[in-house]
């Protein structure tokens, strides 16, 4: 290819690329597979590393990032950044309405517009475009001065180097993290022994204010905007209409906006609508954002001192409940790494009765200065973990908990080390029957090699029992045979359950086996963007880091941390014997079998037409999934159809996902389900439809 052949397609990789970007980002709509974006991407850098002058800072290829200072530069807003009021209550929002329009002179009875988003919980931002290319991008800092951010922004994903047109404008929104994405930072966390990120907002500023900016490119991190400066500039009107033009020069905007008619509007749709719809939503929000939709009236409103008056910020009120810190305990991780959990008087959060709650590590205990016999206040927000907020009274005889650390390990009893960063306990003793036992646990997950009747638990007993020292153990386990029927509790026919579990697994494709290792900062995600891109585990063992990090979406330290684990005597060791147990150790036609319903136990009531409930089965055990009969608290979805009975009933009781046919339509048109022949046909009309 000649240098104006490159120029031409690298140009059109680029335009490709980006509107991938915001299908994949914005309208949750990709049109392609990981894969094949993959080698769009990888087609791009190649060129561009054949022709280097016809690189530009606005390519795609330019968000792998580096280390930019020594600090970040000040920057001056050039229209300040306000934050919102908030309302915590229906009443709240009508006296809010009511303030506008007394503020306004208008009529009670008048309804006025307002656009409704989510309240985003992130960190805010302000961005400047120039001629369409990106050139400044700062943090809020004090509302009047922030940090520059340019070059840790550039690398966040979404986010678009260069705009769909040659337009100058500001734009202000919230980088954040998904609740998926900040579990997996955490979990990668835990796994590096960092420090846990105390919550998704903290975790979102930690990871943009970086000097080095390849930390923040190796984060999942996202943005919407929310705030088009200078309308007026643009020939726009409204909040509504501003929110589209950002999405025509596609940058991101957040899903579920309405425009409501007058303030009873606003609180039905919050009450209904946009409640049940936020369920859903990738990301959690606290709340939402209720704006008047018109400028004009934002003109007349103006600001106080600290926020618009155009604008509130409605607010669910967090899940929260004292009760006392009766002990704090040390749970051990597949990492050695013992993580402080406060043992509740046990209390009721948001239905759920709490007994446990997370510490994180030490510097969290001495931060919150609580002590053994504290009222602490406890929070609970959706899925996760509870955990410690601070001391709400405290206790008369007060323990503390820093100067009465464990000094040896409970299960081997080996001198207990100390970890920094965070500082932590840890048992050094890489043959500690718990450490071992939890990586067996993670290794036979759902999630991982889905080993059925193989939970920590069972693993433990193992590991006491000597049958396991290694993962790679539990393929031979078999020779144990009589030792396993001899051990307490363990019946003939669970044994035979768990060798049939066991053989079945050697079917669990690369991506699966890869993530079962436990490789630091290799998530599920990861693990599958790796057997994309080699085709067996042979290419990754010669791979060099530099190959790991071509890989888009995978940064130099995750990189380097795949590099070394796979580099390590006992990984190595380790894959040896299990690829001789026969597992997966190559992306073949099993690598496709990963579908909608991998890993997930699922049941169906009702009639779902076109399919029979054999299908059904088929269908879901095709895809990796599990059918089960019967509801139970175990059961991750229930798919209802029309005549559903008092599984759905069940269901709804035990807290169940629930499916109907529209919302599976819905949720499956960004998968491929594995069925072949006439089933798939079907399928396809069945998604289409
Ligand atoms: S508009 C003029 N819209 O909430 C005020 N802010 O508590 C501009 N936030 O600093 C804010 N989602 O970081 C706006 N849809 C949304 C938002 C949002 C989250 C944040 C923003 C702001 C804070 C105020």
């Amino acid at each position: 290819m000649n240098r104006e052949q490159a120029q031409k397609r690298i140009a059109g990789l680029r335009r490709e690329i980006e509107r991938h970007n915001f299908l994949y980002y914005t309208l949750d709509a990709p049109e392609i597979s990981d894969a094949e974006y993959d080698r769009l991407y990888r087609e791009l850098a190649k060129l561009e590393r054949q022709f280097p002058d016809l690189v530009t800072p606005d390519s795609p290829t330019q968000k792998v990032g580096g280390p930019i200072a020594r600090e970040l530069a000040a920057v001056r807003h050039e229209f300040p950044m306000y934050s919102l009021d908030n309302a915590f209550s229906f009443d709240e929002l009508r006296e809010f309405d009511a303030r506008v329009h007394r503020f306004l002179k208008l009529d009670a009875a008048e309804p006025l517009a307002y656009h409704i988003e989510p309240k985003l919980d992130g960190l805010a931002v302000s961005l400047k475009y120039e001629d369409g290319l990106f050139a400044l991008g700062a943090t809020r800092g004090d509302g009047l001065e922030g940090e520059d951010v340019t070059e840790n922004l550039r690398t966040v994903k979404p986010l678009p180097l260069r705009l769909t047109r040659a337009v100058s404008l500001t734009v202000r929104g919230e980088v954040f993290f998904t609740e998926q994405d900040f579990a997996r930072v955490n979990d990668q966390r835990t796994e590096a022994g960092e420090p846990l990120f105390a919550n998704a907002r903290n975790a979102a500023a930690g990871s943009l204010r970086q000097l080095d900016t390849s930390v923040t490119a190796s984060r999942p991190l996202r943005v919407y905007l929310y705030t088009l400066e200078e309308p007026e500039r643009h020939g726009v009107e409204t909040q509504a209409r501003a929110m589209e033009k950002l999405r025509e020069l596609h940058l991101p905007t957040a899903p579920l906006s309405a425009l409501c008619r007058g303030i009873a509007e606003v609180l039905a749709y919050l009450e209904s609508d946009f409640a049940a719809a936020r369920e859903e939503l990738a990301f959690s929000t606290d709340g939402a954002v209720v704006k008047l939709n018109e400028f004009a009236l934002w003109e007349k409103l103006g600001f106080t001192a600290k926020s618009p008056r155009f604008a509130i910020a409605y607010k669910y009120a967090a899940e929260e409940a004292v009760t006392t810190l009766n002990g704090v305990t040390f749970q051990l991780s597949r990492t050695g790494t013992l993580t402080p959990v406060a043992q509740l008087a046990p209390v009721e959060i948001g239905g759920v009765t709490v007994k446990r709650a997370t510490l994180h590590n030490l510097d969290e205990i001495e931060r919150l200065g609580v002590a053994i016999g504290d009222k602490v206040r406890v929070i609970r927000a959706g899925e996760v973990i509870p955990k410690v907020e601070g001391v709400a009274e405290r206790g008369e005889k007060r323990r503390d908990i820093l100067a009465e650390l464990p000094t040896h390990c409970e299960s081997c009893g080996t001198e207990l080390a100390r970890r920094d960063d965070p500082p932590n306990l840890a048992c050094p003793n890489r043959e500690c029957p718990e450490v071992v036992a939890q990586q067996v646990a993670f290794f036979a997950a759902r999630g991982a090699m889905r080993i059925e009747g193989l939970g920590e638990k069972i693993a433990r007993r193992l590991v006491q029992g000597g049958l396991l020292k290694d993962i790679a153990d539990i393929y031979s386990l078999r020779e144990h045979e009589q030792q396993l029927v001899a051990l307490e509790g363990f019946a003939e026919i669970s044994v035979q359950n768990l060798f049939a579990e066991i053989e079945g697994s050697k079917r669990r494709p690369f991506a699966r086996v890869l993530f079962a290792l436990g490789i630091p900062q290799v998530g599920a995600q990861t693990a599958r963007m790796l057997t994309e891109h080699f085709a067996d585990i042979d290419e990754m063992l010669a791979a060099t880091p530099e190959q790991f990090a071509e890989i888009y979406g995978i940064g130099e330290i995750v990189a380097r941390e795949i590099h070394d684990f796979l580099h390590d005597e006992r990984s190595r060791a380790r894959i040896k014997r299990l690829r001789k147990a026969g597992l997966q150790f190559a992306s073949g036609a099993e690598e496709h079998a990963q579908g909608f319903f991998s890993g997930m136990k699922v049941c169906v009531t009702g009639r779902i037409e076109p399919f029979t409930r054999d299908e059904w089965k088929e269908i879901i055990e095709a895809s990796d999934g599990f059918f089960v009969s019967s509801v139970s608290k175990s059961t991750d979805l229930l798919l209802a159809g029309e005549e559903a009975g008092s599984k759905l009933a069940k269901a709804q009781k035990l807290g169940v996902d629930v499916m109907d046919a529209d919302r599976l339509r819905k949720a499956l048109q960004v998968e491929e389900l594995p069925v072949a022949g006439e089933l798939a046909e079907r399928w396809r009309e069945f998604i289409t439809e």
